[in-house]
């Protein structure tokens, strides 16, 4: 730092000029965030200095963060699951386990979650000290059941099911899972990061959520569908005695104890997820989903006619093309400004977010049609 700060206008040019060099999500098709919705960018500066560690100093953001998690609740099949906003699916996958951890016979035991899970859960296994089991996927790349119930044994502390992978967008059968956690006496969670602010809007959909029994917990990410700023991610336990399980005494507080995993913790991205759920309601969200998933199907299909194959049907806004060489085709999108991004499989993987529209889609099958020279 130097000893002497320098004009406030001069600042600001700084950081126009780091911004300057930012993307933006225009032809970004690898993202699983996107542009804010207006509303939540000004809900956001609103409570920009609240900090809901310390929730009696801040009474009214503290109310509004328990009605967004009642809407969520609501959305996500009951309405009395309790819990709070995180930063983001990551923290939200954290908290789940560590809550099925602390509330389980067995300390150091394992979680068994699918092949296709999220890393934060590599971070998981690590923090917390537990071995993570990897149950293999079936042919449409969810987790098989089956796999899943064999690697149970007397160590095991829940399992995870995904709703809506990073990868595939696909969402695993989570009633199959809900057995198999009831049988074992196991907690369950659901990751339903990218897929709780999708799934609820389609036409037709498994049942994912809380409604299902057996289901222990959920993560849903405000600020990946869901159109809040970053960061934003939410958290539901069924049963308030795993939220009360994650409580640590918090004595010089206005509040006694506290459940979060960080301390303090901004108002600011809790007031654009409430603001966002508010204004759009569940029609408005319906729409959006809507507008995706045909922007989806019409990438599959114009792909399609011209010889580009889809290796795994899409359940959502995560679609995957079949290329050949792939690194040769992304390189020439790029020059033309776009991102996409590539599964571990090696197909090119494109999240086709809020931030697109039909125009941009049009643009970027005829970049796409001409890298791969068809
Ligand atoms: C299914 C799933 N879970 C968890 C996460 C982690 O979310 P975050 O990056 O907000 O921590 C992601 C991120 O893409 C995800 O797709």
């Amino acid at each position: 730092m130097m000893e002497d700060g320098i004009p406030f206008e001069e600042v600001l040019s700084e950081l126009e000029a780091f911004k300057s060099r930012d993307l933006s999500y225009k032809r970004i098709l690898s993202s699983m965030c996107t542009d804010p919705h207006p509303i939540a960018r000004i809900a956001h500066k609103l409570f920009l200095e609240t900090n809901l560690g310390d929730p009696g100093l801040f009474p009214g953001a503290k109310a509004m963060e328990d009605e967004a998690i009642s809407m969520i609740a609501d959305l996500l099949g009951d309405s009395s699951a309790t819990g709070y906003i995180t930063t983001g699916g990551t923290e939200s996958n954290i908290q789940a386990i560590r809550a099925f951890r602390n509330a389980s016979k067995n300390e150091r035991g394992n979680i068994i979650v699918p092949h296709s899970a999220h890393f934060s859960f590599d971070k998981i296994g690590d923090l917390l000290s537990l071995e993570v089991r990897k149950a293999r996927l079936d042919s449409s790349l969810r987790v098989d059941p089956a796999e899943v119930e064999g690697l149970i044994d007397d160590k095991t502390i829940g399992l995870v099911g995904i709703a809506g992978t990073t990868e595939y967008g696909k969402i695993d059968r989570i009633e199959d899972l809900a057995r198999i956690a009831l049988e074992h006496d196991l907690f369950l969670h659901v990751d339903a990061a990218f897929g709780g602010f999708v799934i609820p809007f389609l036409d037709s959909h498994p049942p994912f959520d809380l409604s299902v029994e057996g289901v222990s917990s959920i993560t849903i990410d405000p600020h990946k569908m869901g159109m809040s700023t970053i960061p934003a991610g939410g958290l539901l336990f069924k049963d308030e005695r795993l939220l009360d399980s994650l409580s640590t005494p918090t004595p010089y507080l206005t509040s006694k104890r506290q459940f979060s995993l960080t301390g303090t913790r901004s108002g600011a991205a809790t007031a654009s997820t409430y603001a966002v759920m508010k204004y759009l309601g569940f029609g408005g969200f319906k729409r959006i989903v809507d507008r995706c998933i045909s922007m989806t199907r019409n990438i599959m299909n114009v792909a399609a006619s011209f010889g580009i194959k889809t290796p795994v049907a899409p359940d959502m806004n995560v679609l995957t093309l079949e290329i050949e060489n792939l690194q040769e085709v992304i390189k020439a999108l790029e020059q033309s400004g776009w991102k996409v991004s590539v599964t571990r499989e090696g197909f090119m993987r494109l999240v086709i977010m809020p931030h697109l529209t039909e125009p941009i889609i049009d643009e970027f099958l005829y970049d796409l049609k001409d890298a791969t020279g068809n």
